[in-house]
């Protein structure tokens, strides 16, 4: 049986099609490609020896689904495809709502079509929004998501919660992710932002390779304990593996179920810059700028229910986010173009 996974070829769908492989699971993509580059998935051929099919495609295009399910026997879907800027989401609403939300009921529809009932989804704490109590616990409501993009997130929520309702057989899991950053520790696969990064590590390990001049720390005077922004940091690795643990689960569960992934545990930015500094040994010049719109001061998860019920929990600290991201970006300060361009 195969495990179908959009945006696949992405940051956070690269490394877990690489812990999936590892597995030894069939495992086929569907990625448009529109921010990511098949080089990733070369390189996890790379490192696990294994083969991955892959379709350029959109999960707009319900021809395109229909044909990988008839082509396939896919037995569950990771849907990891979707658009997350959150400053380009309110400035581009429809596209956000197009990729994301209708993207995911094209998905749906073709998935019920094929008889497909098991799927994995990739939510955000941001669909905690800006008035829920620290720690966020799944059992509190979602909802004043502060971007278009988080609102994405919570309307595709909502859309499972009703789809579980109305078909019996379907399972669905929501994975919340708290901050995912690093890369696997090979340094052949990390994260390649378009452009200049929107955020906190991909910035810094672009300032510490000089691409970059100084760092704008987007607010000092929060009421946290050095008046920067306090986030529950968790390495992609971990988040690979919580995905593959949740496979596990999916089986067995019916109907929908939300789970936190996150390490439980707040930085700041500040916590942040110096663990970077560590790790890699080149100081990091930066400057305090004003709060950025629809920044929250302060959030972390309440890791415990994925602990208690999927028997997850992170398993790298901060020292190996920092010396991972450092070791990916030293390897490719080009991020994965570096290797076409010559
Ligand atoms: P990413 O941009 O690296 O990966 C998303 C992938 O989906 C990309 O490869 C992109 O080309 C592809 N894609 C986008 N729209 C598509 C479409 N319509 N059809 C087919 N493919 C499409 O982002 P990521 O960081 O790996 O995030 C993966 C998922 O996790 C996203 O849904 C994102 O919203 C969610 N998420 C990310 C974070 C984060 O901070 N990175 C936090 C919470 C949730
Ligand atoms: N920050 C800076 N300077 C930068 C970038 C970020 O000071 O150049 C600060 C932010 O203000 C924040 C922290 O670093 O305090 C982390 O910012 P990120 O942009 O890395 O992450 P966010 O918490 O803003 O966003 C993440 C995900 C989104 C998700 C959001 C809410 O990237 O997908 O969490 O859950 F929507």
């Amino acid at each position: 049986m195969t495990i179908l996974v959009t945006g696949g070829a992405g940051y956070i769908g690269s490394h877990t099609v690489l812990s999936l492989l590892e597995l030894n699971k069939d495992v086929v993509v569907l990625d448009n490609l529109s921010n990511s580059s098949e080089e990733s998935l070369r390189r996890v051929k790379q490192l696990t020896g294994k083969e991955v099919i892959f379709y350029e495609g959109d999960i707009q295009d319900d021809t395109c689904l229909k044909h990988i399910f008839d082509c396939h026997k896919i037995s569950s879907v990771i849907h990891f495809a979707g658009l997350k800027a959150v400053g380009e989401s309110t400035h581009n609403p429809l596209e956000y709502y197009k990729n994301n939300v209708s993207g995911t009921l094209t998905l749906l529809d073709e998935m019920r079509r094929a008889n497909v009932h098991q799927l994995i989804f990739s939510s955000s704490a941001t669909v905690y929004g800006a008035n829920s109590p620290v720690p966020y616990v799944e059992t509190t409501p979602i909802g004043s998501t502060t971007s278009p993009y988080g609102t994405s997130k919570m309307f595709i929520e909502h859309i499972l919660q009703d789809f579980a309702k109305a078909e019996p057989q379907f399972s669905t899991i929501a994975l919340r992710y708290f901050n995912p950053v690093g890369a696997h520790e090979s340094g052949l696969i990390g994260e390649d932002p378009n452009g200049i990064p929107n955020n906190l590590l991909p910035y810094i390990a672009q300032v510490a390779i000089g691409k970059l001049e100084k760092l704008g720390v987007f607010g000092g005077d929060y009421p946290t304990r050095d008046g920067t922004g306090v986030r529950d940091y968790i390495h992609v690795m971990d988040l690979a593996e919580g995905h593959c643990i949740a496979m596990d689960k999916l089986r067995i569960l019916r109907g929908f179920r939300a789970y936190n992934l996150g390490s439980g545990v707040g930085y700041s930015v500040l916590e942040m810059i110096q663990a970077f500094e560590k790790a890699s040994g080149v100081t990091i010049p930066y400057q305090i700028l004003p709060r950025r719109d629809g920044d929250l001061p302060a959030f972390w998860a309440d890791a415990g229910l994925a602990k208690m019920e999927l028997g997850w929990e992170v398993s790298r600290g901060i020292n190996t986010m920092m010396r991972d991201t450092w070791n990916w970006q030293n390897k490719n300060p080009k991020g994965y173009h570096h290797h076409h361009d010559r």
